[in-house]
């Protein structure tokens, strides 16, 4: 197929667009590098540099594209809660101007980036797709909006469209990994600590009604989520939308994770309880069942190997 992949320069779009290569597809990424790096970008994937609201259609237009791989977005929660508006306009706005571009263009089948942070404090878990969606930030609120524009684009433009929602990725693919400026994530934090970046880690919060009381989370290997998106492509039917969680299914608390790192890494890893993150549920995991029996899609990696990759990656330097 002829993909453009969107966000392509950025951690999660360059593994894909590698995935997608190697599975003999034709990649062009669209990417303003506002966050994303332009030596990310695959060698064999065309790079066009811009927003989407500027040259989305430039690019679709008579260029014969089967489908688009949607992963540009401003994804940091505590910067969304800051700056409401940039989050809607770059999300938001950006996502109906790709979608308008791609109805006017004829482009029939989308995948897109969607979140856990769309159900916001689950009232249960694992977390289905059928349960409630009350985003508790503008990250998560964005993301929602975009899947219900899909839903929308589907079911009065035709466009078959899929929404993926990510719990935890982590982990790397050889070259390509997550190397944000401003970092928050706790895998790669914790492994700056053992690359002696940072002197230790603070864990937000250990009075959490969980078992060693940090937040537990669902952490999914950056290469089984790629899987997820060849099989989503694939699965995109005209006129239909629909969503799958994408995790492990299974949580690893703070401590756990920063336990793993210090196997892999073979670091003490001085680890210091912090006061909470606003905004942190205690638990959050999915269901994958739905991907599973639908797509026939399973998670291959466990914990360990995304630490280790995100090891390996991290040390290349
Ligand atoms: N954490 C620490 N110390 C750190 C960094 C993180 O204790 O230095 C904790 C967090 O409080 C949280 C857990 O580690 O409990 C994981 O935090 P991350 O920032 O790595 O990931 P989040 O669970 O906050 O975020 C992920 C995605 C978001 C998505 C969100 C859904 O990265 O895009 O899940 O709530 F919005």
């Amino acid at each position: 197929m002829r993909l453009l992949v969107t966000g392509g320069a950025g951690y999660i779009g360059s593994v894909v667009s590698d995935q997608l290569l190697g599975a003999g597809h034709e990649v062009v990424v669209l990417d303003d590098l506002s966050t994303g790096h332009r030596d990310a970008v695959p060698a064999g994937a065309r790079l066009v540099v811009g927003t989407l609201r500027d040259l989305a259609f430039e690019v679709l237009d008579g260029a014969g594209f089967d489908a688009v791989l949607h992963f540009a977005a401003k994804s940091l929660v505590g910067e969304s809660v800051e700056r409401p508006g940039l989050y809607w306009d770059k999300n938001l706005g950006e996502s109906l101007a790709l979608l308008d571009a791609m109805r006017r263009a004829g482009v029939p089948r989308i995948v897109f980036s969607s979140t856990a942070a769309t159900y916001g404090e689950p009232e249960s878990s694992p977390i289905l797709e059928t349960d409630p969606t009350r985003p508790t930030n503008p990250y998560g609120a964005s993301k929602l909006a975009i899947d219900t524009a899909l839903a929308e684009h589907a079911r009065l433009h035709g466009i078959g469209g899929v929404s993926l929602r990510y719990f935890n990725v982590a982990g790397a693919h050889g070259p390509f990994g997550e190397r944000h400026t401003t970092e928050t994530h706790l895998i790669p934090i914790v492994l700056q600590v053992a690359a002696g970046h940072r002197e230790k880690v603070f864990m937000y919060g250990d009075d959490y009604p969980t078992p060693d009381g940090t937040c537990v989370r669902d952490y999914i290997h950056v290469i089984d989520l790629g899987v997820a998106h060849l099989l989503a492509l694939e699965a995109c039917e005209p006129g239909s939308h629909k969503i799958f969680n994408l995790g492990n299914g299974s949580g690893f608390s703070v401590r756990e994770v920063i336990d793993v790192c210090r196997q892999v890494t073979g670091h003490p890893i001085p680890a210091e309880v912090g006061p909470r993150r606003a905004g942190d549920p205690a638990v959050l995991v999915a269901s994958s069942e739905r991907i599973r029996s639908e797509l026939g899609w399973k998670p291959e990696r466990d914990l360990r190997a995304m630490v280790a990759d995100a090891w390996a990656f991290a040390r290349r330097g």
